[in-house]
């Protein structure tokens, strides 16, 4: 999930233009004229959590330290409230509990990430396997099962094994490419009899992004005139390697599926790309333009050598040498190296044209000679949700399923993170920390644009929301919440439905 949040903090500071927007809607949300019924049959629904967000159990089980332990412990003044995911949400010993919770909803699968260093807490096949992780996720999967919910796998949702990190910088290095795929393989081998669709990666745009363009995510590089507070880094050069090496990870991942493991386990691969939709800041081409570079720099970067096996041209004319070259050999790989898309949808931006000039240091957020904005004339391009990149633009799903339908070929697409988060404000009572009808109206809004992308021709075939619970929001910590069900973080970690999670109830019911 992300963050083109430091462009707009530094560029404007936005009217808190808060929740309150939300008490005069009056749209129906009524689950008779939107339910399970509206969609395809076999149309699958679920929640989405990945396992730093979620786990907990940090140095429990034999699990070893991840970049975002290591981050959180050495910088707690980079997340918000100082915290970090020791605890999380406590899921690694709850998750019997937290699956009932999503069977008493009528959901139909679940989808969440492991954890590399749980696994192998050295990063590598040779540091050894570690049981009781195997464990944990033969539980959880089993647990899954037996409950009528289908897993959805996530590899790697950015919890790197700090092993690798020291080792040779993590997703700065080319080695980075057989550790992951000896990791992704130990999952098939292990897992593989039951999970039947895999996601190597989760948005690698935001890792790349967030951890090496302005830092704001583990593990924190960015270049010294970016920010000072970085540790080390390019922001020129760095965001375009790591995006590289993801890149060849993912597609050497699915490879070794393809060839050993997809024919007598007969599951489903993929990979899970984040975008904003971009509106073109006024009409004119200029700034036509500069919406679909926004588009190309961010779903473009991945999308683009998935499906042709090279960058868009925008980038390779704008980025230059900057920009790695794949091998014929590895253009071929990446191409076409996926069964399914999933794809992150929360927000719109306005993307208007900044004219090139040499007069600025470059950096992947200059590049694309673009400036992103949440405001026109005084008007947010939506309400504001507590997240200060978050503005609701439901129709954007609608648009960028189009977008990709047309561009791409027509694939196969999971929406596979979709949701809207409020501040956790301490001053409230429980049950008013329920009431959370700005998030029914979310979904509602986005499951009809979503409906009516599919009567479009757009070959969506799952839903998951996030996120199942509240849980830890990367940088901003445990102070917005993005569940669906209520986490009552000083009272033992107790779940409580919160208001959506009844209309999703009624909205699923069969
Ligand atoms: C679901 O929606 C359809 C209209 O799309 C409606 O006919 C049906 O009654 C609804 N079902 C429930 C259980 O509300
Ligand atoms: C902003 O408002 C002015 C004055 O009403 C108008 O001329 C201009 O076209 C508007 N700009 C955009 C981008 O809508
Ligand atoms: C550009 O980078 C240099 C250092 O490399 C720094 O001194 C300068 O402030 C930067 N300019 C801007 C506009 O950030
Ligand atoms: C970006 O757009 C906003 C809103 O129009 C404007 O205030 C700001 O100066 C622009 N920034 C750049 C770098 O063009």
């Amino acid at each position: 999930m992300a963050i083109q949040g430091i462009l707009l903090l530094l560029g404007l500071l936005v009217l808190v233009d808060s929740l309150a927007h939300y008490e005069g809607v009056t749209a129906n949300h009524d689950s008779a004229s939107l339910n399970r019924s509206s969609f395809p049959a076999g149309f699958i629904f679920g929640t989405a959590s990945s396992s730093y967000q979620y786990e907990g159990a940090a140095k429990e089980g034999g699990k070893g330290p991840s970049i975002w332990d290591t981050y959180t412990h050495r910088y707690p003044g980079k997340i918000k409230d100082g915290s970090n995911g020791d605890v999380a949400v406590d899921s690694y010993h709850r998750y019997k509990e937290d699956v009932g919770i999503m069977k008493e909803m009528g959901l139909d699968a679940y989808r969440f990430s492991i954890s590399w260093s749980r696994l192998l807490p050295d990063g590598k096949l040779s540091g050894g396997v570690n049981k009781a992780g195997i464990r944990y996720y033969n539980n959880l999967i089993n647990e899954l099962l037996s409950n009528g919910l289908q897993p959805f796998v996530t590899i790697f949702h950015w919890d790197l094994p700090q092993a690798l990190e020291d080792k040779y910088g993590g997703f700065l290095s080319p080695y980075i490419v057989d550790d992951f795929q000896d990791y992704a393989e130990l999952c098939y081998r292990e897992f593989g009899d039951r999970v039947k669709h895999w996601i190597t990666l989760n948005e690698p745009w935001s890792y790349s992004f967030g951890g090496y363009g302005v830092g704001f995510l583990a593990p924190g590089r960015c270049s010294q005139w970016v920010s000072g507070s970085c540790t080390g880094g390019d922001s020129s050069t760095e965001p375009y390697v790591v995006a590289h090496h993801l890149l060849l990870a993912h597609a050497s991942a699915v490879k070794v599926y393809k060839e050993k493991y997809q024919a007598s386990q007969k599951g489903k691969i993929g990979i899970t790309i984040v975008s904003h939709w971009m509106v073109p800041y006024s009409h004119g081409k200029p700034n036509n333009n500069a919406a679909k570079r926004a588009l190309d720099f961010m779903l473009g970067w991945f999308m683009d050598p998935l499906t042709v096996g090279d960058y868009p041209p925008s980038m390779r004319l704008h980025v230059g040498k900057r920009l790695p070259k794949f091998s014929k050999q590895q253009s071929m790989m990446v191409k076409g190296s996926f069964d399914f898309l999933g794809l992150n949808y929360y927000t719109a931006n306005y993307a208007a044209n900044v004219p090139v000039s040499n007069s600025v240091n470059v950096s992947y957020m200059t590049d694309a000679h673009i400036n992103l904005t949440t405001e026109r004339n005084g008007t947010s391009i939506g309400p504001k949700a507590a997240s200060d990149w978050l503005f609701v633009y439901p129709r954007g799903i609608r648009d960028l399923l189009l977008y990709t339908k047309r561009k791409y070929n027509n694939p196969v697409i999971y929406i596979t993170e979709n949701g809207i988060d409020e501040l956790n404000d301490g001053k409230l009572s429980l049950k008013e920390a329920l009431k959370d009808n700005m998030r029914i109206d979310y979904y509602h809004r986005h499951l009809s644009f979503l409906r009516r992308a599919i009567k479009d021709g757009v070959h969506v075939r799952g839903y998951f929301a996030w996120s199942l619970l509240d849980n830890f929001e990367w940088d901003s910590g445990y102070t917005v919440r993005f569940g669906i069900n209520y986490v009552d973080y000083k009272d033992g970690y107790k779940r409580y439905p919160k208001h959506s999670a009844i209309w999703f109830k009624k909205f699923l019911k069969k």
